[in-house]
């Protein structure tokens, strides 16, 4: 299958406009996900073995790999994704408010580099159509939600965007496995407002009172200063924040790990940088935060990830568990059984038992 996606597939996919493809897989995918057929082909990408299984703050995970935040915005895909081998989905990000996103172009592939720059904007139907959405339906994998401020120009300062924030938790106070609360989206209005430890700790503790069921983790940028990664850590220390997702799309250009005249294609005022050019940036956030902090945080890693290799150096950097999205669309969605596969080997071959004993490994010392 990776041979005809790679040979025959996505040449013919990457020929069409990024969104146009995304929103037809979209309604493909849920298609598919409604069919009770859909058994047939799950043996094909489920790796059903228990070294790859976890329980981690009270969720069980059948194995490491989740779709990240942002493919899923709308929850489409829920009932698809456990035949398709994933351990867990990320759904949103949701905002309180429905939001359409920036103006079209807004995601361009940049297939030198392997990454995509995305301007979307945070498109998504908002949390109260969502949250009906979801809570009439069964999950087969843990399902998580993102959590993100209304991208509007009029939700900008403190004052709006902490009462935004936490209408939409308090939406979805009663679903979810867990709740990342995306603090990093660039290229939206009032991007960045809590990266200030200020600003963060009064939504924090506005949060704390609303005395959430959920686990909730705290999603960062690559690009953010040690400094400033050190205070948030003390804050979600200080508020019980169970973890942290590591990490999100590069908004700076001069970080990125990308083919120079690809990025020259794409105005520097537009999107930020997922896949490759994320990788290395994602890999020492986990380790400086594993290391930092001792295995406290439960750690998801995300960024860049293309095989069981790249998955397997998150989880020995820190990573209890990976994300991705740019992997499979230049993988291909037999990808998620690939890592899994080549997991249970690497684990194997390193002497490990299960998956948590590998947790950390490179970085304890
Ligand atoms: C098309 C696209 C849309 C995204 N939208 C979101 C989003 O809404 N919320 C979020 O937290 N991250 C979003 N991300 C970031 C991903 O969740 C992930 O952190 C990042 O892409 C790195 O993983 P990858 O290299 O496997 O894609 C988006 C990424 C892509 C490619």
């Amino acid at each position: 299958m990776r041979f005809f996606y790679k040979n025959g597939l996505r040449p013919a996919i990457f020929l069409f406009d990024p969104e146009k493809i995304h929103d037809i897989t979209l309604k493909f995918g849920k298609i598919l996900g409604t069919l009770h057929f859909k058994n047939i082909w799950s043996p094909l990408f489920n790796t059903k073995n228990k070294i790859l299984e976890q329980e981690i703050l009270g969720i069980k995970f059948a194995n490491p790999v989740g779709l990240a935040a942002g493919y899923d915005k709308n929850a489409e895909l829920t009932q698809l994704l456990g035949s398709l081998g994933f351990g867990f989905e990320e759904v949103g990000s949701i905002s309180n408010l429905p939001c359409s996103g920036n103006p079209k172009p807004r995601l361009w592939r940049l297939p030198k580099s392997r990454g995509i720059i995305v301007w979307n904007g945070l498109m998504n139907k908002g949390a109260k159509t969502l949250h009906e959405k979801l809570d009439k339906l069964k999950f087969d994998i843990p399902v998580g939600v993102s959590i993100v401020k209304t991208n509007s120009p009029e939700i900008t300062e403190l004052n709006e965007a902490v009462p935004d924030v936490i209408s939409a938790l308090k939406i979805f106070s009663n679903f979810g496995d867990y709740i990342t609360l995306n603090i990093s989206c660039p290229n939206t209005a009032g991007d960045g407002l809590f990266y200030n430890p200020k600003n963060l700790k009064i939504l924090l503790s506005r949060i704390s009172e609303l005395k959430l069921k959920q686990p909730i983790f705290i999603k960062l940028p690559p690009d953010l200063n040690i400094k400033n990664v050190d205070e948030i850590i003390d804050l979600a220390r200080e508020y019980k924040i169970s973890g942290f997702v590591l990490s999100n799309i590069v908004k700076r250009r001069d970080l990125m790990d990308a083919d120079k005249d690809e990025l020259k294609m794409v105005d520097p005022g537009r999107g930020s940088m997922s896949g490759k050019p994320v990788e290395k940036l994602s890999n020492e956030l986990i380790s400086y935060v594993y290391k930092k902090t001792k295995g406290e945080f439960v750690i998801i890693g995300c960024g860049g990830v293309f095989s069981a290799k790249d998955a397997y150096k998150k989880i020995r950097a820190g990573a209890s568990l990976i994300q991705l999205i740019t992997g499979l669309i230049f993988e291909g969605p037999q990808l998620v059984a690939q890592i899994n596969s080549g997991l249970v080997e690497l684990l194997k071959k390193d002497g490990f038992s299960n998956i948590s004993q590998a947790i950390g490994a490179d970085s304890r010392n």
